[in-house]
């Protein structure tokens, strides 16, 4: 299902939207793609990275938007690897942005004891960012109530590549023998301590996945909403969160409904 968010909920407060909320059944982990951020800029008459700026933003408020409701695992697409073929001044400001990201929140994942997982072909990364990304992920890795994992110059393609590779390498050496299984398979995938996301959202209005969690979201549910991410915040997280739950997750089988009427 493609959800186009806010018109039923226009009326309604932010209050409104948190007591429609069942708290019992929020998704466990959520990724988002944050799309938008150009377009944005571009509405405005503003150079490109006022909108990243302004997405950092939205950024933090989302973060702390989940943080708050309790949702253990946030994963978001920060740079992909088709974002390298961006002009290398929007690189260059994009790779400022995240250190100074970085820099600035290291006190609030201390705070509300957020890990900080980096993903992705780190080593890509310029050398100054690499190391802000490390001393962040080691100085929260102890945190284990909530995750935040930033995907970093990630494919999903190329993570799954990776993976077979290792797998191959591990065989090879006689650590691992067939048959090779979903779950040996996934141990191997970037995400190997994450379980699946339940939820993905993408703003901004495309409606594609843009090699990003390839694996991990065969099951997820997706939602797309027209919001450009700069605009996304506390209330669009729970309108997306009120869409999420009116979905019936089924992951294949048949619902107590239809098993009833078919006599099952
Ligand atoms: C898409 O906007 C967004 C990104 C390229 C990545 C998300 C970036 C941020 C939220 C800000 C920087 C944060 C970090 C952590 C690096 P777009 O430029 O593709 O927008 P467009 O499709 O409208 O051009």
């Amino acid at each position: 299902m493609i959800s186009r968010s806010r018109e039923n909920f226009s009326e309604l407060t932010d209050n409104d939207l948190l007591s429609q909320l069942d708290h019992s059944v929020l998704p466990h982990h959520v990724a988002i793609i944050m799309d938008g951020n150009g377009r944005w800029a571009s509405h405005r008459g503003l150079p490109r990275i006022a909108g990243h700026k302004e997405g950092l933003i939205a950024l933090r408020e989302v973060v702390n938007t989940f943080s708050d409701l309790g949702v253990p695992l946030l994963t978001v697409y920060a740079f992909s690897q088709e974002n390298w073929k961006r002009p290398k001044a929007e690189i260059a400001l994009l790779m400022m942005l995240l250190e100074e990201f970085l820099d600035q929140e290291r006190h609030t994942f201390h705070e509300r004891k957020i890990r900080f997982l980096p993903i992705g072909q780190i080593h890509t990364l310029p050398p100054s960012t690499q190391k802000q990304v490390q001393a962040v992920a080691d100085e929260t890795r102890h945190f284990t109530d909530r995750t935040l994992t930033v995907a970093l110059s990630y494919g999903g393609r190329c993570e799954i590549v990776d993976a077979v590779n290792d797998l191959i390498e591990d065989v090879q050496r006689g650590n691992v023998s067939g048959p090779i299984t979903e779950s040996l398979f996934e141990q191997y995938l970037t995400t190997a301590a994450l379980p699946d996301p339940d939820l993905l959202i993408r703003t901004s209005g495309e409606a594609r996945i843009s090699n990003f969690l390839l694996w991990q979201i065969a099951y997820t549910e997706l939602y797309f909403t027209n919001t450009p991410w700069p605009d996304f915040r506390r209330r669009d997280t729970l309108v997306a969160l009120l869409n999420y739950q009116k979905r019936e997750r089924r992951f294949g089988r048949l619902s107590s409904t239809l098993s009833h009427q078919n006599g099952l």
